[in-house]
């Protein structure tokens, strides 16, 4: 029983909580007319029921004694056609008097209401003491409650006056002063639903206006502002709003000027860098290699004028170190900046690049690119490359793979790159937050430039890298 009043409490709690404000503060404001309505007609009813039917009682008691006091003559003088008389006279000026009838000392009856068939049961159910003042009981008809009063006439010696007051007229006034009532109800009703209709509507027209701004700053915009429609609560409520929305908008404002900063700031810092990777690579080539292939030439000399034979291979074993030294430098500079990339594009520095990688590491890469042969700008070109070598890099450091695919290639408006492998993978979540600078840079390159970087890995997974950059440049 208690489960079942509970699931029934939990239901009405649900529909209840998912009608709005709006059809809430309705629906109390009808429910609150009906109920007291309800009860005001509840009330005047059972009132009126009350009063009028001890105002039909007393009406039969003093129409009882008033007959019997004006039927004694007759009696008396035995006229019975003017006891009839009287009788008939009185039923046809009393509405509510339903019969009447006297009854001689002996119980006959001398005359009455009746026309012809004269209710012998009627005799039964009252009747009255000589000693008694009146009698009085309510009697159950086809036509409702009749108050039926016996009178002894003369203490009885001239027999008994019996009258019937019905109950007819009383339920016509019930039921008209009802009707008035629920009319009256009604007129209230509509009134009260009204009012409370406009009340809700200077209730809930800011609140929804809240809703909606609410919603866009949700999204991130934040200059909706709202009316302050009252002084009331809701009107504090929007001026909270919207010094909050404010406040948030002059943090917005603040976040994306340092975030243009730190934009130009990081731009600035990879310029550099590269630039700074140029200029040492083209020292290392122009200065170290000339010195070196110069040391090479002199250590060549040397030995075609040299006799001694220990000296001859102790001055090739010297050579040998120098040329490998210069290969090294060569690589180191190719590595810091590869000149192909500056001086024949994107496609033959990756070229390059796999194919050393892969000479290093003996691990196959399957190299496709298809970007046409016309340049891509400088920056797309770097990026792109750096973001190769650092993928390689750790495909080397960590992947343990079997093999590697670079794929780059020119969608619509846009410079796609994948970097896959088959290796063990890794799980992304774990990185972050990591004093890492490989992926973190990866993406910051491509962002700059208005694109986008994807990593997809998990444990056994192998690792995936996309990065889709634009052609022409959004503004971030
Ligand atoms: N191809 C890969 N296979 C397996 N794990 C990888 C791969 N690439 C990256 N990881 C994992 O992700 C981590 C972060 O890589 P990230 O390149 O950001 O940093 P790092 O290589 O450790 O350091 P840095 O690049 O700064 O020298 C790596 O330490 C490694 O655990
Ligand atoms: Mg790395």
């Amino acid at each position: 029983m208690s489960e079942r009043l509970r699931l029934l409490s939990a239901r009405i709690w649900r529909f209840v909580s998912a009608v709005s404000v709006r059809v809430k503060i309705l629906g109390m404001a009808l429910g609150l007319a009906l109920l007291l309505g309800g009860g005001i007609l509840w009330q005047v009813r059972a009132a009126l029921a009350h009063t009028l039917q001890t105002q039909a009682e007393s009406e039969s008691v003093t129409l009882g004694r008033d007959l019997a006091a004006r039927a004694a003559d007759p009696i008396l003088l035995n006229d019975l056609v003017g006891l009839q008389k009287l009788l008939n006279e009185t039923l046809e000026n009393n509405s509510d008097l339903r019969y009447a009838f006297i009854t001689d000392k002996y119980g006959q009856v001398l005359v009455h209401t009746f026309g012809k068939g004269f209710p012998l049961a009627l005799l039964d159910v009252n009747n009255a003491n000589a000693d008694e003042h009146h009698r009085t009981t309510v009697l159950q008809t086809e036509e409702g409650l009749v108050w039926d009063t016996a009178v002894p006439i003369l203490e009885g010696r001239a027999g008994v006056i019996r009258v019937g007051i019905s109950d007819a007229n009383l339920r016509a006034s019930i039921a008209a002063v009802s009707a008035q009532i629920l009319l009256m109800m009604a007129l209230v009703s509509a009134a009260g639903v009204l009012g409370a209709a406009l009340l809700t509507f200077i209730l809930t027209r800011p609140l929804q206006e809240l809703v909606e701004a609410t919603r866009r700053v949700a999204q991130g915009d934040f200059s909706p502002r709202v009316p302050r429609w009252a002084d009331d609560e809701i009107g504090d409520l929007a001026e909270a709003f919207n010094a909050m929305t404010a406040e948030l908008a002059r943090a917005d404002e603040l976040r994306r000027e340092r975030e243009h900063l730190r934009r130009q700031l990081l731009e600035k810092v990879i310029a550099t860098q590269e630039d700074e990777r140029r200029r040492i690579a083209r020292e290392l080539h122009d200065s170290a290699s000339q010195n070196l292939t110069s040391l090479m030439v002199g250590l060549k000399n040397i030995e075609t004028i040299c006799d001694n034979p220990r000296l001859r291979a102790t001055v090739d074993e010297l050579r040998g170190v120098a040329s490998q030294t210069l290969d090294e430098v060569h690589e180191i500079s190719a590595r810091l900046r590869p000149r192909i990339l500056d001086d024949l594009g994107l496609s033959a520095a990756l070229e390059r690049l796999t194919r050393e990688w892969q000479a290093r590491y003996k691990i196959p890469v399957d190299l496709l690119i298809h970007i046409g042969a016309e340049r891509l700008p400088g920056e797309i070109e770097t990026a792109i490359y750096r973001i190769v070598q650092e993928s390689l890099t750790n495909a080397a450091r960590y992947a343990e793979a079997r093999s590697v695919s670079v794929l780059v290639e020119r969608r619509g408006g846009e410079i796609v790159a994948v970097v896959e492998d088959d290796g063990q993978g890794f799980n992304l979540s774990q990185t972050i937050g990591d004093h890492r600078l490989g992926l973190v840079g990866m993406r910051e390159r491509a962002e700059l430039l208005g694109g986008q970087l994807t990593i997809e890995s998990a444990p056994g997974q192998g690792v995936g890298i996309h990065v889709q950059i634009p052609l022409t440049r959004a503004t971030p």
